[in-house]
């Protein structure tokens, strides 16, 4: 059952490797971002840990360049080329930390895959991730946006994270409450955005595992599969079986999951709502406010399948916008403002996108 520490789950070099940084110049970032588009950086590099981060710091020829970080670029969207540098975070890695009795931790590289991260936890006997497989991107931007999935949020299995901190120039650990976790949401969007960068991330799987299976589509497809007492592994593959009908593989059709958040309101207005759209679909949050279905209200709107160029609404879930071969960034971006205006004018509800338009 339970490696000796570290042992199947230890892989990937130390955090503080110092080998000369390659800066390169004028670099093509379609292969680097999921809605495959366009867009050439004119800088760019490539950093495996601290020690790359401040040699980036010390280089003359980047000095009053802007920097651009990019994980997996999953949730990015380049509208434009960037005049600056680009550092592609692949720090790898991956090793059990210890425990505290509740919890194992393991600490995961930024650069490690994050799909890739929750298989071999889940191979190692460290469940706890199942209900977040298939999220494209890299373990290191899963804080950013406090990725989550079918009943479950980063932020419940996170115990730390250890960061570059770009004006001390120094590592510095940052706890859950330093991350400030919101709903797609945490303080690497605000306080600390352009300020710090994510270089590993330390997980908390508890050792008593209990099945989250919570979520409607998740209840459905075990119940549908005849599994009343799932594993982690049954929740795994009902999880990847529902993301592989819904959601568009990037590999195949450019997209950024979600391209915008579930938009939350007040009481008063979730009631006027209703009344006008008894079909709407919503959740009841803590403080008696509701988030709404954005992707309900853009297929309400009329928008589900609709293509506008190159780009277009995903049929199978109208909150997914898709590259449907060789769109550029600004395109997929009129497309989003035109959701955004059909949604105001139908609903009066304002939607904000999740990835980072650049
Ligand atoms: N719906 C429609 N029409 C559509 C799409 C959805 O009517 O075209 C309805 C569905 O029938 C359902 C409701 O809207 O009743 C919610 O749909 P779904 O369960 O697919 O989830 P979601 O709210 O659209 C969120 C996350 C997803 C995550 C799923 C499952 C956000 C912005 N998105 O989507 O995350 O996988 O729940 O937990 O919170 C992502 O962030 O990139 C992402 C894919």
């Amino acid at each position: 059952m339970c490696e000796p520490r570290g042992k199947r789950l230890r892989r990937g070099g130390s955090y503080n490797r110092r080998v000369p940084i390659e800066l390169e110049e004028n670099v093509a970032l379609r292969a680097l971002n999921a809605f495959g588009v366009d867009a050439r950086a004119r800088y760019f590099a490539r950093v495996r840990s601290a020690a790359d981060l401040a040699m980036l710091e010390d280089d003359p020829r980047l000095r009053g360049v802007p920097r651009l970080i990019l994980g997996g670029g999953s949730n990015i969207l380049f509208t434009r080329d960037v005049d600056g540098l680009v550092v592609k975070v692949d720090v790898p890695g991956m090793r059990e930390v210890g425990d505290d009795g509740r919890a194992w931790f393991v600490e995961v590289g930024a650069g490690e895959n994050w799909h890739a991260t929750v298989q071999r936890l889940l191979d190692a006997d460290r469940p706890g991730l199942e209900n977040l497989a298939l999220i494209p991107g890299q373990a290191g931007a899963a804080p950013i946006q406090n990725i989550g999935a079918y009943g479950l949020e980063l932020a419940e299995r996170f115990h730390a994270l250890a960061a570059w901190d770009v004006e001390a120039r120094d590592v510095v650990t940052m706890s859950p409450a330093d991350c400030n976790f919101g709903y797609r949401d945490s303080a690497f969007k605000s306080t600390f955005a352009g300020r710090r960068v994510i270089l590993s991330v330390t997980l908390a799987l508890p050792k008593r595992w209990t099945p989250v299976t919570g979520y409607a589509d998740v209840a459905n497809e075990l119940k549908a599969r005849g599994i009343a007492a799932p594993t982690a592994r049954d929740i795994f593959d009902a999880v990847c079986a529902i993301r592989r009908r819904k959601l568009p593989d990037p590999a195949a059709i450019g997209n950024a999951g979600s391209f915008f958040k579930n938009p939350i309101v007040t009481r008063e207005q979730h009631h006027a709502l209703l009344a006008h759209h008894p079909s709407l679909v919503s959740y009841p949050m803590p403080g008696g406010r509701f988030k709404l279905a954005a992707g309900w209200l853009i297929d309400a709107a009329g928008l589900k399948g609709a293509t506008r160029g190159r780009a277009g609404v995903y049929e199978k879930q109208a909150l997914v916008l898709v590259n449907r071969g060789g769109a550029t960034g600004a395109e997929i971006l009129a497309l989003a403002r035109e959701v955004q205006d059909k949604v105001r004018e139908k609903f009066g509800v304002l939607l904000e996108p999740e990835p980072v338009i650049v």
